[in-house]
């Protein structure tokens, strides 16, 4: 089968090929899906400068891609909850969705939204389980204020549209050019910051959801009401996370030391979430888009051949939503 492989460390135009593969062959517990469509996430940028990798012992050529929808056409015998022909949805958190097929277990699979097609839905799980798992780490309730930064990212579009469904009230920032369509999403208040400092409108919030990394991690602090969260996507870990990732706690108290800082002086928390496969949290995702409370965000679709084209667009981070690569 055809696949889109990780070969090396650079350029993304060298670090990626189509590749001719062996179709994989499944296990009692795992399904065969005819994959759809797949959608790019930054991650994978990462996966490609060699910042962040699947798992411990990966080696290359590698096939990429975490996002998959597409149909079932094998089960193994243990398989009880899925049959050939279902349309299926995952993030796939090994990796390996930029090909005709993937053996995935029935664990981390979920029934594909039903108002959805494929490119849409596989738009959605790592996004949205991010979202999910990082409103639920700040323990978000109804009437919280939330400032989620990046309103018009992938993580961000589908964060707004769950906090709001949640009952928050949504601070979001963006560039002028996505003021209108993130205000359609449902935000409250959409900040330009082109033209405007978020950080003299929003005060005394619950939570900040950050995708951005610094100064906006730290900066959080300022606009966080004593006891608020600061959750974050991308800074440096906290105490449990670090220690459940087995790294060095020495460094990180050095790189987390302002962090440390802010927190004593708004007796406040801080966490970066790094999101799991889970399935049971993307059928209440599925809930969410039947009942037309979260609805995708496509960019733009590149067909198979056009992955790399892809990939380029994602790197730029300018991405309004989500970038899909269409298989079928
Ligand atoms: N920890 C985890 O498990 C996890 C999971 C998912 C994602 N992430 C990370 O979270 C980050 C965001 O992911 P994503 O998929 O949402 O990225 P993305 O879709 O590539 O984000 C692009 C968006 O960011 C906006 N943006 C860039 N700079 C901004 C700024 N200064 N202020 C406000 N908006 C800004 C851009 O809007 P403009 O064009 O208007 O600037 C664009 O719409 C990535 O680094 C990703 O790797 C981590």
């Amino acid at each position: 089968m055809k696949a889109i492989q990780h070969i090396g460390y650079g350029e993304i135009s060298e670090s990626i090929k189509f590749s001719e593969i062996e179709k994989p062959t499944i296990n009692k517990d795992e399904v065969l899906i005819e994959i759809f469509a797949a959608s790019v996430n930054p991650l994978g940028i990462k996966v490609l400068n060699g910042k962040w990798k699947t798992k411990k012992n990966y080696t290359l050529p590698a096939t990429l891609g975490y996002d998959v929808s597409g149909k079932i056409v094998a089960v193994g015998e243990h398989v009880t909850g899925f049959n050939i022909g279902d349309d299926v949805y995952t993030y796939h958190n090994k990796q390996g969705t930029f090909a005709e097929f993937v053996a995935i277990s029935q664990d981390n699979i979920s029934l594909k939204p039903k108002n959805l097609n494929f490119e849409e839905a596989s738009s959605l799980p790592l996004v949205s389980l991010t979202a999910l798992q990082a409103l639920q780490r700040g323990q978000l309730k109804f009437g919280d204020k939330i400032l989620i930064h990046a309103g018009s990212g992938g993580v961000g579009s589908i964060a707004i549209q769950i906090a709001k469904a949640k009952g928050a009230y949504v601070y979001t920032t963006t560039s002028t050019d996505n003021v209108e369509w993130v205000k359609a999403l449902g935000a409250d208040r959409v900040i330009d910051y082109k033209t405007e400092d978020y950080k003299t409108i929003v005060k005394d919030l619950d939570i900040v959801l950050d995708p951005l990394g610094d100064p906006y991690t730290e900066d959080a602090f300022k606009v966080i009401k004593e006891g608020g969260k600061v959750i974050s996507l991308v800074g440096p870990p906290d105490e449990e996370t670090a220690k459940k990732m087995g790294a060095n706690q020495d460094d990180l108290k050095q790189k987390r030391q302002k962090i440390t800082e802010q927190m004593e002086l708004k007796s406040a928390s801080y966490s970066l979430v790094i999101l799991k496969a889970n399935a049971k949290q993307l059928d209440e995702i599925t809930q969410l888009v039947e009942a037309q409370k979260i609805q995708p965000v496509i960019d733009k679709v590149f067909p198979f051949k056009d992955t790399l084209k892809a990939f380029l667009h994602v790197k730029n981070g300018r991405t309004k939503g989500k970038v899909v690569i269409k298989m079928k």
